[in-house]
């Protein structure tokens, strides 16, 4: 049964792109017999450019799905073995006025993407969709087509404001769209051990999660000077780059803790 992730938070530099680039690092390195797809919808296109691609190149993308002007299967490009794309562009950034603004598309307007990829999801194992630092059409749509949220939580931003946010979301979206979207679970991101206001900030997080019987994960992501200038930059996640136990970087490392919990996670879910 294919699975659909999304990560959202609608803040830019939360951390998404990266939880999300090298959890499917970690996933094909893990798993190479797994069928991978990756949905960008993010005008930025990160997700793209930390497997080392670059908007220019791709003649389709998401955004022709939310036009309906294309069929998926010409939007879809593969990144390496066992990973495929749905790139995103620029087009993005205009893309909540073409369909708002057209009477034949805005009927349904989030179910675009969920309608879109109808015929292609059972040829994946995993889905993982990439979203915009906002809460408009384009996570709405995300957020519909996906079974299960992954939440990244910076310590630095808005304390637990940003998690309560998406919450909210999800839950006005289940009610409104009569939709069965889960939230998979809070991920620290970008977190630093040493600053006693970053310990403060995750134990009330963790504290405000368990409140509310939402997941919130036992690995963090550290944070890395190194990384916060080089992730990008090989050309391939760091789950990828560093797949070998003995010269992994600690971030890498924590990543594959990560990765290893949420595996026990989606195995607990489904039984
Ligand atoms: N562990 C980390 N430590 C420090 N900086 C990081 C780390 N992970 C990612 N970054 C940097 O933080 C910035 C925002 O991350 P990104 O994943 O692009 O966030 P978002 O997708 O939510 O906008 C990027 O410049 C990225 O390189
Ligand atoms: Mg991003």
């Amino acid at each position: 049964m294919t699975k659909v992730f999304t990560v959202a938070m609608h803040k830019g530099g939360a951390g998404k792109t990266s939880l999300l680039t090298n959890l499917v690092g970690g996933l094909t390195v893990k798993y190479p017999d797994k069928r991978i797809l990756v949905i960008d919808t993010d005008s930025q296109a990160n997700a793209l450019m930390a497997f080392g691609g670059s908007p220019q190149e791709f003649p389709t993308g998401v955004h022709n799905l939310f036009l309906g002007d294309r069929d998926v299967k010409d939007c879809i490009y593969r990144l390496l073995d066992n990973v495929d794309i749905i790139p995103s562009t620029d087009e993005m950034d205009f893309i909540e006025f073409e369909v708002l603004l057209d009477e034949w598309r805005r009927e349904e307007p989030f179910n675009k993407l969920d309608t879109a990829i109808e015929d292609i999801r059972d040829e994946y194992d995993y889905i993982f969709i990439d979203t915009p630092p906002s809460m408009n059409l384009i996570t709405g749509n995300a957020l519909k087509v996906s079974d299960e949220v992954i939440i990244p939580f910076q310590p630095e931003t808005f304390g637990v404001n940003g998690i309560m946010k998406v919450l909210k979301t999800i839950n006005d979206l289940n009610e409104s769209l009569n939709s069965d979207i889960k939230v998979f679970g809070v991920v620290g991101m970008m977190v630093d051990s040493r600053a006693s206001l970053h310990t403060m900030l995750v134990q009330d997080a963790r504290k405000y999660c368990s409140e509310r019987g939402i997941h919130m994960f036992d690995a963090v992501i550290p944070k890395s000077v190194r990384f916060a200038n080089a992730t990008a930059f090989e050309g391939l996640p760091a789950t990828v780059v560093e797949s070998e136990d003995r010269k992994r970087h600690h971030i890498v490392n924590a990543y594959y803790d990560l990765l290893d919990e949420m595996l026990q996670r989606e195995g607990v879910i489904n039984g």
